[in-house]
């Protein structure tokens, strides 16, 4: 609904701090309407009608992939940014070494600077938004304002919005996140399909007072201020001071042939594979894997002293490239109509086209800087973060607790990376600490969820380099005293997975995808108590994996799965001189870990 600056304060009344909110950022922003979101159906269409028109978004093939669009993004707005990422806290030492600090004061003048008449020419929308299942005692909720239609379209997918939200927030407390694109409109000027400001992206975190202001840049992590910025940045501040966790993580349940079902959440770095291992078809008869999320756990413990996890969105915005009928059917049929896809090609009948979607390239494609495309051309046809953004209930294995209010129980927490050597295909961690310590050491070859180089390998701890709100050291600590509250029996054990591992010619060692099911199965099994594993100096590997109907000769799972001393001594020495950024703020827990796996491998 566009509305008068009155009428929205008095839809607002009931949150005097909102209507305070509104009100000033109006002035700030001068933008040309105010449009209240009501997270209706019928605001949803309109504005994608709306955006076909300005050219932000193409319709595509009602037949093929009904009430669905295809959005172009300029070519300098694909991916995060993370060299302009900031996180305010009061002093520098609460940011640490692994974010970019910057003067809350002089940042937020630097931002209202920005803001000052950003949204001329421009509706500014009013989304507010809920993190987690509405009535859900463990979710939050925000409000953000942008002058994106892409982004309230995409936020209608991803979170629950609208007036509900608004019903239920009355006068609680709520994150105010603003977001414009930067591209403010002269009198008469026409505008863009894609509008930003790429000079002058700013993503900043007040994580005291718990603000988001975000400017540039309409991509996904940078503008839907729901996901990364909320659900992680703050909420993982949120969660320090409260006693629970905020993690990169997806969540899965798991039912075994005799029908047993347990819940485990795994982190892995951006474009890892938590999409596909959070809804994959398992290649074990028998097996079932449903999804609950593919990014985001918030995790509490319940009154039974077990961890429960909710997953804090409502969609996925998933990689494109590389999900086919093979690889993920089920991320397929998520995105089977009404969705958005962001940057991907599209083909003669309008419809979607991206690399390892099918096996024979289309003859002729636009691709996603709408420029003609055939095989024959030396660039790629979707970019390589293009993303779909899908409704999580369109997901066939969607599991039926994926909005339980209290969340579910987690057995297993596993971390992974992108390695293509050294690290095995699969092992467990001695206990809580051990597996922290995992949390600490994972490292990945940069993906192009981010903007820079790809392929060099990297630390990030916990998936969560470029989401943790604070000092990551800090976050390590808090990861222990958050095991000194239950008991290792009640505790989710705690695992490490590479599914990327490849032998001398480069050649991935293991197939992955519905294969991984194999070494869930072990997990679970390991959950149960099974003896089959091998006590090696890293901690616990399989003695033997369900290798029924697979391809991979036992020469190649025996090299996926070594524990190579050598290596790991590097390994080692590596982390420890990674350790030295964090100072004498490292957990001694956490050294004592390092010192011990270091002995193991030289006994
Ligand atoms: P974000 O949404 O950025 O957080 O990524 P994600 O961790 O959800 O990654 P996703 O599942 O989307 O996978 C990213 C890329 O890795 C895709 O191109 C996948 O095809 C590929 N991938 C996922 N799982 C596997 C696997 O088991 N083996 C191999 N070889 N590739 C995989
Ligand atoms: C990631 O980069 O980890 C994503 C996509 O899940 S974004 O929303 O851009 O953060
Ligand atoms: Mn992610």
């Amino acid at each position: 609904m566009t509305l008068a600056l009155s009428e929205v304060e008095t839809a607002l009344s009931a949150n005097a701090g909102l209507v305070d909110w509104i009100r000033t950022m109006v002035k700030l922003c001068q933008p040309a309407a105010i449009h209240l979101c009501d997270g209706s159906e019928g605001e949803y269409r309109a504005l994608c009608q709306q955006m076909v028109k300005t050219g932000t978004f193409t319709a595509l093939n009602e037949a093929l992939h009904p009430n669905s669009f295809l959005a172009r993004s300029t070519a300098d707005d694909v991916a995060r940014v993370e060299d302009r990422t900031f996180i305010c806290s009061k002093n520098r030492d609460d940011a640490g070494p692994t974010n970019n600090w910057h003067d809350p004061k002089a940042m937020r003048q630097k931002m209202v600077g920005y803001f000052d008449g950003c949204m001329r020419g421009r509706t500014m929308y009013i989304i507010p938004f809920s993190m987690g299942p509405l009535g859900s005692p463990l979710s939050h909720t925000g409000v953000e304002i942008t002058d994106s239609p892409y982004v309230v379209v995409n936020m209608r997918i991803m979170t629950r919005m609208g007036k509900a939200v608004l019903d239920q927030l009355g006068d609680g407390f709520f994150v105010p996140c603003a977001h414009s694109v930067g591209a403010p409109l002269k009198e008469g000027e026409k505008d863009v399909p894609w509008p930003c400001n790429p000079e002058n992206k700013h993503i900043v975190h007040f994580p005291e007072t718990r603000e988001i202001w975000s400017y540039g840049s309409g991509y996904g992590g940078n503008a839907l201020l729901g996901k990364k910025c909320f659900a992680l940045r703050i909420a993982s501040v949120m969660a320090r001071d409260e006693g629970w966790l905020a993690e990169h993580m997806l969540i899965l349940g798991i039912t075994n042939p005799q029908g047993k079902k347990k819940y485990f959440a795994a982190a892995f770095p951006s474009a890892c594979g938590k999409t596909n291992l959070a809804m994959m078809k398992p290649k074990l008869p028998g097996w079932k894997i449903e999804v609950i999320g593919d990014d985001i756990a918030w995790m509490h413990f319940s009154d039974d002293g077990r961890l429960h996890a909710i997953n804090s969105e409502a969609g996925f915005f998933g990689v494109a490239p590389g999900t086919s009928e093979e690889t993920n059917p089920h991320a397929m049929a998520s995105m089977a109509r009404n969705s958005i896809f962001t940057n991907v090609a599209l083909t003669d009948n309008n419809d979607v086209w991206w690399e390892g979607m099918k096996g024979e390239k289309p003859s002729h494609l636009i691709s996603w800087l709408n420029k003609e495309w055939t095989p024959a051309s030396d660039s790629l046809a979707a970019h390589p973060n293009a993303r779909f953004t899908a409704p999580s209930a369109q997901c066939p294995v969607i599991d039926p607790d994926w909005e339980n209010k209290a969340g579910v129980p987690i057995s297993a927490i596993i971390f992974g990376g992108r390695r293509p050597s050294t690290i095995p295909l699969i092992y467990q961690s001695h206990n809580w600490q051990h597996g922290t310590f995992l949390g600490t050491i994972v490292s990945s070859q940069k993906t192009a969820a981010a903007a820079g180089a790809i392929g060099q390998v990297r630390h990030d701890p916990f998936a969560m380099l470029p989401f943790c709100g604070y000092h990551m050291a800090d976050y390590f600590n808090h990861w222990l005293a958050v095991g000194k509250k239950s008991s290792e029996d009640k505790l989710p054990k705690i695992f490490y997975v590479n599914w990327f591992r490849e032998d001398e010619k480069g050649e991935m060692l293991w197939p992955g995808f519905g294969d991984n099911i194999r070494v869930l199965k072990w997990i679970f099994e390991r959950t149960e108590g099974s003896d089959n594993a091998l006590d090696t100096p890293i901690g616990y590997t399989p003695k033997t994996l369900d290798t029924s109907g697979l391809d991979t000769t036992s020469e190649q799972l025996a090299e996926a799965l070594k524990v190579d001393r050598g290596e790991w001594l590097k390994e080692v020495d590596d982390i420890r001189e990674y350790y030295k950024i964090f100072g004498n703020k490292i957990p001694k827990g956490i050294i004592h870990e390092l010192d011990q796996l270091q002995q193991r491998l030289t006994k």
